[in-house]
């Protein structure tokens, strides 16, 4: 049966849902858990330094959101378990953490490599199971995974982001077809050139201005500019946005030249 659907701007609030978002003590986490509690969620922000986590959590408290956090190394399965298992029920996952490895195919060596994709995508699969069964219980979820445009356009020095991203760009597909019919979406968002405080050196390099010019907007993305598509899917307005990759990235993966 189709859902009854709201009208504007209610098919865009949040109201009454709880949302993890991985990663956002800073950076386009940061960013769309912002977003999120504007919209009306609960936020549950993420991180590994639960004092940065604790400013945070107070800067959205301070402006009437509400918010909490959970801390964990998303390579430590067991702390993870244990604070999935005492946070509330979670509605809605932005699963964002990524690491970077920017060395040569050659300089990454074989256990390098494994760890990166156990943290960029192996760890997402753990998080999920953990999710899963509360969101098949209450015929409701968001799964949003934070890919890359580099899961499809390949650049150098990046082959196991690129690979960890891409898989995590297939899981999101995986993840649609086996519960499209449970009220659950499944849905990735692929950031192009956006800069976040981890990017600031890279902006001012060569490669850099490089990025800016080979992008149709001619700039680098501010880290707000996330928050809109994130918000979307996570909404009731993309109750039948299952299985998509929502690019945002001022026309890069859209063009050859630019
Ligand atoms: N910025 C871009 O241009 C761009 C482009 C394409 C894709 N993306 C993707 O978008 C996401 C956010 O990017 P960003 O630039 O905002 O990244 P960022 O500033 O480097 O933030 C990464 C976040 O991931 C968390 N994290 C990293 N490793 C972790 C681990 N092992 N366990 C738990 N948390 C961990 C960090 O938490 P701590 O606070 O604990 O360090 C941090 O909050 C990433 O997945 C990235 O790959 C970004």
């Amino acid at each position: 049966m189709t859902p009854p659907m709201s009208t504007f701007p209610d098919q865009f609030r949040l109201n009454g849902r709880t949302a993890l978002i991985t990663g956002s003590a800073r950076g386009l986490g940061w960013e769309m858990a912002k977003g999120l509690a504007e919209a009306g969620a609960r936020v549950l922000l993420h991180g590994r330094d639960p004092a940065r986590l604790k400013e945070r959590v107070a800067e959205l408290a301070a402006a009437g959101l509400a918010a909490d956090a959970l801390s964990f190394d998303v390579a430590d399965r067991a702390a993870m378990a244990a604070e999935i298992d005492r946070a509330p029920a979670i509605d809605i996952l932005i699963h964002n953490v990524g690491e970077r490895d920017r060395r040569s195919f050659s300089d990454i060596d074989h256990d390098a490599f494994a760890r990166l994709i156990d943290v960029d995508l192996v760890a997402a699969h753990a998080l999920v199971k953990l999710l899963i069964p509360g969101m098949l219980e209450r015929k409701w979820g968001r799964l949003i995974m934070v890919t890359s445009i580099v899961a499809d356009l390949a650049i150098p020095n990046a082959s196991s982001y690129a690979t960890a991203k891409a898989g995590l760009s297939a899981m999101a597909r995986a993840m649609a077809a086996e519960f499209g019919a449970t009220g659950i979406t499944s849905n990735a968002l692929a950031p192009g050139f956006f800069a976040t405080e981890t990017n600031q050196r890279m902006i001012a390099s060569p490669n850099g201005e490089h990025h800016r010019q080979r992008t149709p907007a001619k700039r680098w993305a501010n880290p707000s500019e996330i928050t809109g598509a994130a918000i979307f899917l996570a909404s009731p307005a993309a109750s039948y946005v299952n299985g998509h990759t929502l690019i945002v990235d001022g026309g890069v993966s859209a063009t050859y030249l630019a």
